[in-house]
């Protein structure tokens, strides 16, 4: 484009996003017409544009930097984000796509992008985010997305990516917080690697078809918020012995092949406000204590677990609890009337199990909870 100003920069600026900082070699010369021409090459493949927003709005007589979804760096006039979520295109990722080489964020979110992703991704060094959630990208996830030292969130979700997580594919990525594989087709182990990025805050590989153990030196990745690997085929125990996750907010395991007891050291996650462990073959009994200090607890899935003991007293002292799914757990005994004491308690399973109970007690409970399930 003649009409964009060229820049010397020796300097480094703040962009867009909070903590992003694009470093210039000196003397480079900005040629924004790179840019364009990838972005024009991407709309080349996008097929089908309902809404007409590239097709209006992509226009060669305006700036790319002008164009919807499009976000340039306020000085180098170098396209720094493309944000094309929620706008029904359908197509193909083209390779010129790697020639946007001051990229720091790329969201694509709930398209019809299909096919495989372009291997020039991986020139794109500078990426922080990558959201591709909610496409038809199909095929294995490339080995390359090591590629990217900066990269602090991404999601592959809910596309249609097949075969194993590869590996290797967590070994550079030193500063990843996110992490979303869910509701693909993925299957082989959790990869070890993963264990070395130590900044992960939020972990989603739910909806696949993964196998092998739950490492337990995922209790290591001490900033972990949210951990669901729920729907899958991971076996073994639950390996809760570590006393780090402080900060686990929701676990969700459920639809596995945990087997075993309940770890009593699910106590000491005492930042859980979801805790889903239903539906896998875990036996025994619920440890006397483990709700003793889980007291921001809000949401309670044990359901389909062969736990075979009745209600621990302990579970009484989880206030805030406003869903509470007990349901086929072989549980005994007889229902404390403490159960008055969750006031919050909008939603309570207690199907399918030999708990006894009295008229004023499930009296009482239905005066405690505003939307009652059912109550075996
Ligand atoms: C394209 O969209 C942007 C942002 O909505 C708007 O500012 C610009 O005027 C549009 N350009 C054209 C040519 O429609
Ligand atoms: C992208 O666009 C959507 C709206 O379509 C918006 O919600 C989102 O915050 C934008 N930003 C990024 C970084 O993707
Ligand atoms: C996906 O995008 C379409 C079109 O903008 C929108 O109607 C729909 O609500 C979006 N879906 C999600 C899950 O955001
Ligand atoms: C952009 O990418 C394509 C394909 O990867 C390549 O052939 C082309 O030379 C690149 N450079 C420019 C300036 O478009
Ligand atoms: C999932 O992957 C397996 C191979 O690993 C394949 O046989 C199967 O058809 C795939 N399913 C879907 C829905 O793509
Ligand atoms: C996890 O932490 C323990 C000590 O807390 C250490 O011995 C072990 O090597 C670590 N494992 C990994 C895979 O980082
Ligand atoms: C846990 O995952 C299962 C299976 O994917 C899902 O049905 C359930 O709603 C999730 N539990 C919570 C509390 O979000
Ligand atoms: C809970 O953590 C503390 C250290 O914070 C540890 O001493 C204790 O053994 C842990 N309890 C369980 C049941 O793991
Ligand atoms: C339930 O509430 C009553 C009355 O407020 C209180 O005395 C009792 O200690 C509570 N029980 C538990 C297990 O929290």
């Amino acid at each position: 484009m003649g009409n964009v100003p060229r820049f010397i920069l020796g300097l480094t600026m703040a962009v867009l996003l909070p903590n992003f900082v694009v470093s210039f070699p000196t003397k480079t010369k900005i040629d924004t017409s790179t840019d364009q021409s990838a972005l024009q090459a991407l709309k080349a493949h996008v097929v089908s544009d309902p809404q007409k927003i590239l097709e209006t709005n992509w226009s060669i007589t305006t700036s790319v930097c002008n164009w919807v979804g499009v976000t340039c760096g306020s000085q180098h006039q170098r396209v720094i984000s493309l944000n094309l979520s929620n706008m029904l295109l359908t197509g193909t990722l083209p390779p010129q796509i790697g020639n946007l080489s001051f990229l720091a964020s790329l969201n694509l979110m709930n398209n019809s992008f299909h096919g495989s992703l372009p291997i020039q991704l991986a020139n794109l060094h500078r990426l922080r985010f990558i959201e591709l959630g909610e496409n038809y990208f199909y095929q294995e996830i490339p080995s390359w997305f090591d590629s990217f030292p900066k990269l602090q969130y991404l999601s592959l979700s809910a596309n249609k990516f097949t075969g194993q997580i590869p590996s290797g594919m967590f070994e550079r990525l030193p500063k990843l917080q996110s992490l979303n594989l869910g509701m693909n087709n993925l299957s082989g182990n959790i990869p070890m690697d993963l264990l070395k990025c130590k900044e992960l805050q939020f972990i989603n590989l739910e909806s696949n078809r993964l196998e092998g153990i739950l490492p337990k030196e995922i209790g290591n990745l001490t900033m972990l918020r949210s951990l669901h690997l729920d729907n899958n085929r991971i076996q073994g125990a639950i390996p809760f012995d570590f006393p780090n996750l402080l900060n686990l907010e929701q676990l969700n395991i459920s639809f596995n092949m945990f087997r075993g007891f309940i770890p009593s050291t699910i106590s000491n996650l005492t930042s859980l406000t979801i805790l889903d462990i239903s539906a896998n073959y875990l036996s025994g009994e619920i440890p006397s204590d483990m709700f003793e200090r889980l007291s921001k607890l809000q949401d309670l899935d044990l359901s389909l677990s062969w736990i075979r003991t009745s209600i621990p007293m302990s579970l009484f002292k989880c206030k805030e609890l406003q869903i509470m799914n007990l349901a086929n757990c072989a549980l005994g005994g007889i229902l404390p009337k403490e159960i008055g004491n969750l006031t919050m308690l909008r939603s309570l399973d207690l199907s399918f199990n030999e708990i006894k109970g009295n008229g004023k007690l499930l009296d009482a409970v239905l005066v405690f909870c505003c939307l009652f399930q059912s109550v075996g």
